[in-house]
């Protein structure tokens, strides 16, 4: 029906310069985004993936954190070898790459299995992706003082800035080593003795954005602060293996 109407519309000389401003007009304006619109949009995408803080991979890995993350990267989720050799070849989630991605799925990446046939409407993908970027990092209220419009490669920089203070570290390690051994041992848990400051601090950081799934981490580092999470680092890096 409205195909028929833009037809008979399409005749007029009038429709046609119209419609050519009309687009001018749109790209100048290069799709300002209106995040409201996302969650509807995101029924696209919800019978595969999960986002927000309690996430879980579905058919397709969660979305929690993705802006920032490497493709192809969850533990656990069994990717394409497509998509993990992009993720080893340089790519990293951003609005534009996610925005490319569903637009056209099959030719982004070759050879990836995202069994979804692609978003057309650039506003619409704008609109979806400004919403997946506020909703990706959602935390439980507790966790409510980060901010969550950041990655956390956004959130890890801010917290190396911090010079964390060691002794405070120590303090706080005593709920740690009750499992990570303080020799550094490392038996079916890692050794966290030596770890170097940006390592410690990002997985710290991945648990707490769902990256990292690990229940156990996930409850221990939730409630954790800024300054205590800086503290932890430099403390274990501190430290030598035994
Ligand atoms: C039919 C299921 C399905 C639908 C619908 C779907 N996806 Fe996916 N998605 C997947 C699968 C499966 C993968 C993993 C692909 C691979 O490993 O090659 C994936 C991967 C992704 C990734 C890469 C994640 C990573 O960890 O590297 C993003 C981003 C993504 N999808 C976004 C979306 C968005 C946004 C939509 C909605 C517009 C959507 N997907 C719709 C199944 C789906
Ligand atoms: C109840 C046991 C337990 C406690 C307590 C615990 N952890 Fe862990 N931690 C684990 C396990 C298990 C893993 C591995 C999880 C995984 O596979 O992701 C881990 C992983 C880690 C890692 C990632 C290591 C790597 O090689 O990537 C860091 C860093 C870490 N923990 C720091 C801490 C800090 C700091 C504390 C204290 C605030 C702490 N953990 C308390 C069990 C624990």
């Amino acid at each position: 029906m409205l195909r028929y109407f833009r037809q008979i519309l399409s005749r007029t000389k009038w429709f046609a310069t119209t419609f050519a401003a009309g687009l001018l007009l749109c790209s100048a304006q290069s799709l300002a985004a209106d995040a409201s619109r996302g969650e509807a949009l995101f029924k696209a995408c919800s019978q595969c993936h999960e986002v927000g803080a309690q996430a879980k991979n579905k058919v397709g890995p969660h979305l929690d954190g993705v802006f920032g993350r490497k493709a192809g990267s969850i533990e656990g989720f069994k990717y394409s070898s497509a998509m993990k050799r992009a993720g080893d070849g340089g790519l990293v989630w951003s609005v534009d790459a996610i925005d490319a991605y569903i637009h056209k799925p099959r030719t982004f990446i070759k050879g990836n299995r995202m069994s979804y046939r692609g978003m057309e409407d650039d506003q619409d993908r704008a609109d979806l992706v400004a919403w997946l970027e506020q909703i990706s990092l959602t935390k439980p209220s507790a966790n409510a003082n980060v901010p969550s419009t950041n990655a956390v490669v956004g959130f890890a920089t801010a917290v190396l800035e911090i010079e964390g203070d060691p002794d405070y570290g120590a303090y706080l390690s005593g709920e740690c080593v009750t499992c990570h051994q303080i020799t550094g041992k490392a038996d079916g848990i890692p050794s966290i003795v030596g770890l170097p400051r940006d390592y410690f601090v990002r997985s710290l950081f991945e648990y707490k954005t769902n990256i990292r799934q690990n229940e156990v981490m996930k409850t221990r580092v939730i409630n954790l602060a800024d300054e205590e999470i800086a503290a932890l680092a430099a403390y274990f890096s501190s430290l030598t293996p035994q």
